[in-house]
């Protein structure tokens, strides 16, 4: 069926509308079952944001500083300056963030429309955060709420792997704090190892029974899409997210 797309979320606008993935969930997880089908279009119009509740901003952004992590470090940059005017929302600032943010997710999808590779960088701290929603209920955290919490995870194992540096985990924290949004786990979660372990195994980017992860790796805007890791930097980040949380440990 032929169809355009009219977001008026954040989180819409600069990443569910833009590249042709149809889903619907499931209540084994979300969008594992979907097709590829583009809109006809996709028209944004900004001013719709002005009516959107605080915490749904905030959830949008968290996709925003994905872009600048994965591939784009002045638009990075650029949020570390910003941050303030896009949180007040300043109809400029939006309409550049969604921009850039649309054009970045449109570059991707064209190189890689079906997700052979490439396109898969789009879900920096996803595998962690799909786990999050899934394992704490779903309700319980917004998409890019959930998303900002495994972005602080990815970031975490980065550095545990010795794949970027400690100022750059700073940047992240800062930048995901700046913009009110969680960067860990609280006491009352749900979530243990074993329940990121069992969560995350069902994960699309399975291959091959081989869990593999967007992580960040050299420079701020570089990340790569692997299996290739050591797994216990990935154990142990876990257990420090879920260390405070009231769920225990039985893997
Ligand atoms: N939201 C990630 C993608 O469209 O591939």
């Amino acid at each position: 069926i032929s169809f355009v797309q009219i977001p008026t979320t954040v989180m819409a606008m600069v990443d569910s509308s833009v590249g042709g993935k149809t889903g619907v969930n499931h209540r084994l997880g979300k969008n594992m079952i979907g097709a590829f089908h583009q809109p006809k279009c996709v028209f944004v119009d900004t001013e719709t944001l002005s009516s959107l509740p605080d915490r749904e901003l905030q959830s949008g952004i968290s996709e925003i500083i994905k872009y600048g992590l994965i591939r784009d470090a002045p638009f990075f940059e650029w949020q570390e300056e910003h941050m303030d005017q896009l949180l007040a929302r300043d109809s400029e600032t939006l309409r550049y963030a969604v921009t850039r943010s649309c054009q970045n997710k449109a570059a991707v999808v064209k190189l890689d429309e079906k997700e052979a590779g490439l396109r898969a960088t789009l879900n920096l701290g996803h595998t962690f955060g799909h786990a999050i929603e899934n394992g704490s209920g779903y309700g319980t955290y917004l998409h890019g709420e959930a998303v900002a919490i495994g972005t602080a995870m990815a970031a975490t194992m980065s550095y545990k792997l010795g794949w970027i540096e400690e100022s750059l985990v700073q940047r992240i924290y800062k930048i995901l704090e700046r913009a009110n949004l969680p960067t860990e786990l609280p006491p009352s979660s749900p979530m243990n190892r074993e329940t990121f372990l069992q969560l995350m195994s069902v994960d699309k980017k399975v291959a091959d029974g081989k869990l593999r992860l967007i992580l960040l790796q050299g420079e701020l805007g570089n990340c790569v899409f692997t299996g290739d890791f050591d797994e216990s930097a990935m154990i142990e980040t876990i257990d420090e997210f879920v260390a405070e949380c009231a769920g225990p440990s039985t893997v």
